[in-house]
């Protein structure tokens, strides 16, 4: 299965990705959190990427569509995989029907902007492996350690409620249009994502034609 979880910024595409990579047995791929991890090991990626993330605004398409190319490509990708947070433009979808990789599914996680503030202030990620969490919604077993590797938790740098704005806006601008795109595909899903958690992920697993 090849699956897009699509969402704005804060719809809960990680926490969402992370549940079904376990239970569908694929990898999630979150272009974020390659992106994030380029920039820690100050990467000439991760070193252009972060002038752009900082901000808010998109990382150029080239760089993401090198990204994606290269990762579907290896290995544990053949039974399929979940892409969060990718394709991101009109650009970056169509680069994806360039390689020749057919979706089965794009599901969009759908919620309100005046949701996504609260959200972002609250998430915690984990600094070794990206898992994300929020402190009441869906924390930790032990306070600021992440439950899959045992980093450390940290505040993201781009939740800052000013860039988190300018994410929005990004998203409505840029991504939302992709809505559009895949549903002319006859691809498109939506779930509520102003629901808790676990009734997201069964939702999805519902809308996906899997039993819950
Ligand atoms: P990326 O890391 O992809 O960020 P994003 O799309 O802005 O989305 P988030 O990761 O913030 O939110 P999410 O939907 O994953 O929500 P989460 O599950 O964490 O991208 C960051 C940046 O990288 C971009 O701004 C851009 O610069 C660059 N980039 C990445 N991909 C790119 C691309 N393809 N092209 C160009 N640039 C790219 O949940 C959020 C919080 O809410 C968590 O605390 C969680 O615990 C909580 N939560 C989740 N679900 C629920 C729920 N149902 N109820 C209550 N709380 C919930
Ligand atoms: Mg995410």
């Amino acid at each position: 299965m090849k699956l897009i979880l699509f969402g704005a910024p804060g719809a809960g595409k990680g926490t969402q990705a992370e549940t079904l990579s376990k239970e569908l047995r694929i990898p999630a791929i979150s272009t974020g959190n390659i992106l994030r991890e380029a920039i820690q090991n100050k990467t000439p990626i991760g070193l252009e990427a972060k002038r752009f993330m900082d901000n808010g605004q998109l990382v150029p398409d080239d760089v993401v569509i090198g990204i994606v190319e290269e990762r579907v490509a290896r290995d544990d990708c053949r039974n399929g995989y979940i892409l969060d947070g990718v394709p991101r433009t009109i650009a970056q979808a169509e680069a994806l029907e360039r390689f020749g990789v057919a979706i089965d599914n794009v599901v969009s996680i759908e919620i309100e902007d005046s949701v996504i503030e609260a959200r972002m202030s609250g998430r915690r990620v984990c600094g070794r492996c990206g898992a994300s969490y929020h402190i009441t919604e869906n924390p930790p077993k032990i306070e600021n350690v992440c439950d899959v590797c045992g980093g450390a938790l940290v505040a993201r740098a781009d939740d800052k409620p000013e860039t988190v704005r300018e994410r929005l806006v990004v998203y409505h601008r840029l991504t939302e249009p992709l809505k559009d795109f895949y549903k002319s595909r006859g691809k498109l899903l939506t779930v509520d994502g102003n629901r808790p958690i676990r009734t997201v992920h069964n939702e999805i697993l519902a809308a996906l034609g899997k039993s819950v």
